[in-house]
């Protein structure tokens, strides 16, 4: 039986590869588009080795339309995509915005152009937390203002949701935006997982690499905040359910019959932690310590922020099941099996 096809940009990327292997697992069929800027093709042999099928992919960057209308006309019949391509670090889009806003919107241009010549109507947007900025009340909902973008990467995904908004209300799209708020963790088989290039910009990834003797040192960014142990507060999510979401999403847009319109969810478990907390129970779960010291603040940093999803529980009918224990333990596996 055909199985329904579904494109994912920055399929091998951190998320983006933990969702080719759900929708697989889920009877997709998905088409990898990656350009390997922030992946590694090794990638694509562990999906393989976790599910067994091996995704066409091809090593394009959808900047370039030519190659992106390739994939799209060798593979007749896509029925949606997934855009998880894109440039992501706050603190390098401040120090080169315009590549940010060049990168980010063009590829996003590129793949709702490609996908009206070649009448795709769905998609799932990978968008993110950053659009609230500080949220005035907690949890924060779809609702919830959002705040003028502190780095260009919030604003890139601002405008990103701006503009599917629109061309969702001219009916040639159903589109969906998911608000990450911060993913960690990896598959349980240790096999993918997050994978940083240079220095981690993320608490995560800099706490496995502490743990395992790369870093000296983790430096708490402030511990000076409003917060119950002075150090920021965070929605983090295990990136497996992170993953289920986007199936989820999927299934809700192809079983939405003709509907054609745009909407938002937050993706995170309605649980804050602050980041001391990250590491008591990484040391507590994993038995390894990490040393850190307390720093400055970090530009940019917002001091609190989590989720309410019970929008995204009643109607994609899905809600995060791993727990800060299974986060820390699946990371600090990873770290260990990566290094081996
Ligand atoms: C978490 C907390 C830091 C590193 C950003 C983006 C978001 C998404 C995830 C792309 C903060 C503290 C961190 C360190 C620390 N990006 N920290 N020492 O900033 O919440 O979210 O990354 O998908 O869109 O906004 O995540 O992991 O960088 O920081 O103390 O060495 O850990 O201050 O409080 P953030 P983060």
């Amino acid at each position: 039986m055909n199985k329904i096809k579904i494109v994912i940009t920055g399929g091998l990327g951190f998320i983006g590869s933990h969702t080719v292997v759900e929708l697989i697992e889920s009877g997709f069929e998905p088409i990898i588009i990656d350009d390997l800027s922030n992946s590694e093709l090794f990638i694509l042999d562990r999906i393989v080795k976790i599910t067994g099928f091996k995704p066409k992919f091809y090593n394009h960057n959808i900047c370039d339309y030519k190659k992106l209308q390739q994939v799209f006309s060798e593979n007749k019949g896509i029925s949606a995509c997934i855009h998880f391509a894109a440039k992501k670090s706050v603190g390098e889009s401040m120090e080169i915005p315009l590549m940010y806003f060049k990168t980010n919107l063009i590829s996003l241009m590129n793949m709702l152009e490609v996908m009206h010549e070649f009448k795709v109507r769905k998609f799932v947007f990978s968008s993110s937390a950053t659009v609230y900025g500080q949220p005035k009340e907690l949890p924060v909902t779809e609702k919830s203002p959002n705040q003028k973008a502190i780095s260009s990467y919030g604003s890139t995904k601002q405008m990103a949701e701006d503009i599917l908004e629109k061309i969702s209300a001219t009916g040639r799209l159903h589109a969906l935006s998911l608000r990450y708020f911060n993913p960690v963790g990896a598959h349980q088989s240790s096999l993918i997982g997050e994978l940083p290039k240079g220095i981690p910009n993320n608490l995560m990834p800099f706490v496995t690499q502490t743990a395992f003797g790369i870093r000296k040192e983790l430096t708490v960014f402030g511990n000076n905040y409003n917060t119950a142990d002075g150090t920021c507060v965070r929605d983090y999510i295990h990136v497996v359910d992170l993953a289920k979401a986007h199936v989820s999403a999927c299934n809700y847009l192809l079983n939405d019959y003709g509907k054609l319109s745009y909407d938002v969810f937050n993706i995170g478990t309605g649980i804050g932690s602050s980041v001391l907390e990250i590491i008591n129970t990484f040391e507590n779960i994993n038995k390894v310590k990490v040393p850190y010291v307390i720093g400055d603040r970090r530009n940019g940093d917002i001091e609190s922020i989590y989720a309410s999803c019970d929008k995204a529980n009643q109607i994609l009918k899905w809600n995060a099941k791993y727990s800060l224990e299974d986060m820390v333990r699946d990371a600090w596996n990873w770290e260990k099996s990566y290094r081996k």
